[in-house]
């Protein structure tokens, strides 16, 4: 008797166990571990994480290399497949969504910017900027006008005619930006988007972020290495060796040893 009441109580308690997601949360994510099969190796980068984002929030994921923070991104985009978790987005069951309208949510929905640009070196800012909309069955004057139009708001208008090659790199992050709004996403997945930029550079990209998130309510998940990055977002998410590190010193927002480093902290 007793065995059984304990259970239907911990049952009870298990408010997670639900089907339909909270739609005000963009993301949200229970238990997901992702497990990689190299050769023999086992390699599990996702030890059972939550995590979830409110709309219009900006979130900084931060952690040493190695302790899953790609991974969790392409999990959580749905670019990867999870090893088990649930994962739903706007409230919509990931697992649920067939390949199809995965493809589509993500075209839709979601935007991508990485370190390294990927934008085509034979094809212009503008022609990079339109190419996932003319993919997503765009009309060409439609999708010139929206590229066009994501350029202005990056501000890089005058350069939409030029190829990457021509272009600073904190230019090409910025078209890399563009390309990532041009769908009107309501969510912008970022992996060390600052990474590859020298620091004034680095701070013009995240000035531009922010004014993104503040100005349209856009939702930005930004992977970083960099504290100042983290200081400036609403909330930092640290993550060690595949799980989520909820200590009290992960919560506070960055460290003064992340500011400082830990030799001048020493030195004080
Ligand atoms: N495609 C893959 N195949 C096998 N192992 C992988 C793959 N991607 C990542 N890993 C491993 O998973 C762990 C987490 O990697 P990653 O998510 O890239 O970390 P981070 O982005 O925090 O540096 C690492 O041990 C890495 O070697
Ligand atoms: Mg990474």
């Amino acid at each position: 008797m007793a065995l059984k009441f304990k259970r239907s109580s911990a049952n009870h308690t298990q408010s997670t166990s639900h089907d339909a997601g909270d739609p005000d949360l963009i993301i949200q994510a229970e238990g997901v571990v992702k497990t990689y099969q190299t050769g023999a190796q086992q390699i599990t980068a996702l030890k059972g994480v939550d995590f979830s984002v409110a709309r219009g929030e900006m979130v900084a994921v931060m952690g040493p290399s190695g302790c899953g923070k790609t991974t969790l991104l392409n999990c959580l985009s749905g670019l990867d497949d999870v090893t088990s978790g649930r994962i739903w987005l706007e409230g919509q069951d990931l697992a649920r969504m067939k390949d199809r309208t995965r493809t589509d949510y993500r075209a839709r929905r979601m935007g991508f910017i990485f370190q390294v640009y990927n934008l085509l070196p034979v094809l212009s800012a503008v022609e990079n900027v339109e190419l996932p909309l003319l993919v997503a069955g765009v009309r060409p004057n439609e999708a010139r006008r929206k590229s066009l139009e994501a350029l202005d708001t990056v501000d890089l208008a005058d350069w939409a005619k030029h190829r990457p090659a021509e272009l600073s790199g904190g230019q090409r992050q910025r078209v890399t930006i563009a390309r990532s709004l041009v769908n009107d996403p309501a969510l912008v997945w970022a992996d060390e988007p600052t990474g590859a930029l020298d620091s004034k550079t680095a701070t013009e990209i995240i000035d531009l972020m922010q004014a993104l998130n503040r100005s349209q309510g856009l939702t930005f998940v930004l992977v970083t290495h960099d504290p100042g990055v983290g200081a400036r977002c609403d909330r930092i998410v640290r993550m060690r060796d595949g799980e989520i590190d909820h200590s009290a010193d992960a919560q506070k927002s960055v460290t003064v040893e992340e500011i400082a480093g830990p030799a001048n902290v020493a030195a004080d």
